[in-house]
């Protein structure tokens, strides 16, 4: 109980949606989200994640949210408190974020690697994206660089979370609106490039027949990524959260705040692709070996492309804290570990696990498991821990929380704590409850078997 009382709260509200903003927006708009609109087909696929946000994502949130204030605990003693046969579910989310934060902070090490480049050695990273990047992770030796700069990501990490949520409060107040304003600049010059239109007219043109089993899921997966949903992050959020917070309008605004910026990045980085006729390459090479050549095709891009790993790493670091957090939280108030020695032990275990990931990147097209490279021997993990997160934990995750909410707490003790006892309005309560209940669930729960029976492999 001691802990409840002790908790900080958000200074603000505005504070909070920053910060949830914050954690929602990631690399999962700019690094990931491009990429995929762009595998899947487009417009459609746009379409398809729109739905996606806009009737599982709002409602998952949302489910999160009341879990959170209502009990004022981390994700494993909220639903603990709700009901104790199901305090696993958090456990499950705790885990499933410690794992993306083993890759994420690694790329968000990248990120911090080019600004340097840009800065400093723009003539070497143009003269060969590609191969500048699988240099970075280790092609032809040891990636020292990538190595130091992923700690260097992770200590910032930490020590932001070692202020708690004040910390992280702070942060996000000044990087959120810089970041948001850095975008729509970049988003403007990419669409007036000349031949930009082309990539607008490959947002804009609705084909559903791209449109699979593979980019539905591959949608699914996305908008809980980016919405930082189905692993309790949002439920630890929302229990540092007042009575006096409009749980309501919270969600919609932060659900808003995401998938802009997933946009406006969608609409920065294709039409830019297009306009310089540049290959887009897949996979974790998107945004760094071919946004290279777009920087390098467009006036002043040496400068544009600098901002631009500055605007990557801001959206990182306001996540990579969130997720951080959560596993925290979870070992100081469940195992009673001490806040720091948790953090120092959590963040030694998940940066051995993440130099492996980036050592593999520079590999994916090896076969085997275990391979040895310049007398260095380690495993193959490839996009495995993303596919592991983003198509089977995630999902999971949201389809125990929608699961518990619909039917285990019930929606009715959810839309009560939404409108804060009935003080705040929320006209579509009766559709949260329907869609909690019956549509997340079954349709999660379908996208996840679909997405078992029909492979894994193909992004
Ligand atoms: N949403 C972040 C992004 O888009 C990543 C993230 C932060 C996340 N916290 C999370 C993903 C919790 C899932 C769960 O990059």
């Amino acid at each position: 109980m001691s802990n409840t009382e002790n908790r900080t709260e958000f200074g603000s509200t505005l504070g909070f949606i920053l910060s949830a903003a914050g954690s929602a927006v990631g690399l999962g708009n700019i690094w990931k989200f491009p990429g995929k609109a762009y595998a899947c087909g487009g417009g459609a696929f746009l379409i398809v994640y729109l739905i996606m946000v806009a009737v599982i994502g709002t409602t998952v949130m949302m489910a999160e949210f009341t879990i959170g204030r209502k009990t004022h605990k981390g994700a494993v003693g909220a639903l603990r408190e709700l009901n104790s046969k199901f305090a696993w579910i958090g456990g499950l989310g705790v885990l499933t974020g410690f794992i993306i934060l083993c890759y994420y902070c690694q790329v968000g090490g990248w990120a911090m690697y080019y600004i340097v480049a840009y800065i400093t050695d723009v003539q070497t990273v143009w003269a060969d994206p590609m191969a500048y990047f699988l240099n970075m992770l280790g092609a032809n030796g040891f990636p020292l660089g990538a190595i130091v700069w992923a700690f260097v990501f992770l200590i910032l990490t930490a020590f932001i979370i070692s202020h708690g949520t004040a910390g992280i409060e702070k942060m996000s107040t000044i990087l959120m609106p810089v970041l948001f304003v850095l975008l729509i600049g970049l988003m403007i010059r990419s669409c007036t490039l000349p031949g930009a239109d082309e990539g607008l007219k490959y947002m804009l043109h609705v084909d559903f027949s791209t449109i699979n089993g593979t980019a539905i899921l591959t949608a699914l997966g996305q908008a809980f990524f980016s919405l930082s949903l189905g692993m309790g992050v949002m439920i630890t959020y929302a229990s540092y959260l007042s009575r006096e917070d409009n749980l309501v309008s919270n969600t919609a605004i932060v659900c808003t705040l995401d998938t802009l910026v997933a946009l406006f990045a969608g609409f920065m980085i294709i039409p830019a692709v297009f306009a310089t006729g540049i290959a887009p390459g897949m996979g974790g090479a998107f945004g760094f070996a071919t946004l290279a050549g777009v920087f390098m095709a467009i006036p002043g891009g040496q400068f544009i492309g600098m901002i631009f790993y500055f605007l990557l790493f801001f959206a990182a670091i306001t996540s990579s804290t969130s997720i951080l957090e959560g596993c925290v939280a979870f070992l100081n108030e469940e195992k009673g570990i001490d806040r720091k020695k948790a953090l120092v032990g959590l963040s030694v275990i998940l940066f051995i696990i993440g130099v492996l990931y980036t050592l593999s990147q520079a590999f994916m097209n090896l076969k085997g498991i275990w391979i040895s490279r310049n007398g260095i021997e380690f495993p193959i993990f490839g996009d495995f821990l993303e596919y592991l997160t983003d198509r089977l934990l995630l999902p999971l995750g949201a389809f125990f929380t929608t699961f518990f909410v619909g039917w285990i707490w019930g929606p009715d003790n959810s839309i009560q704590e939404a409108t804060g006892e009935g003080r705040n309005k929320f006209a579509l309560a009766p559709a949260y409850k329907f869609i909690v209940k019956f549509i997340d669930p079954i349709a999660i729960g379908a996208i996840i078997i679909a997405g078992m029976v029909f492979g894994m492999a193909i992004s």
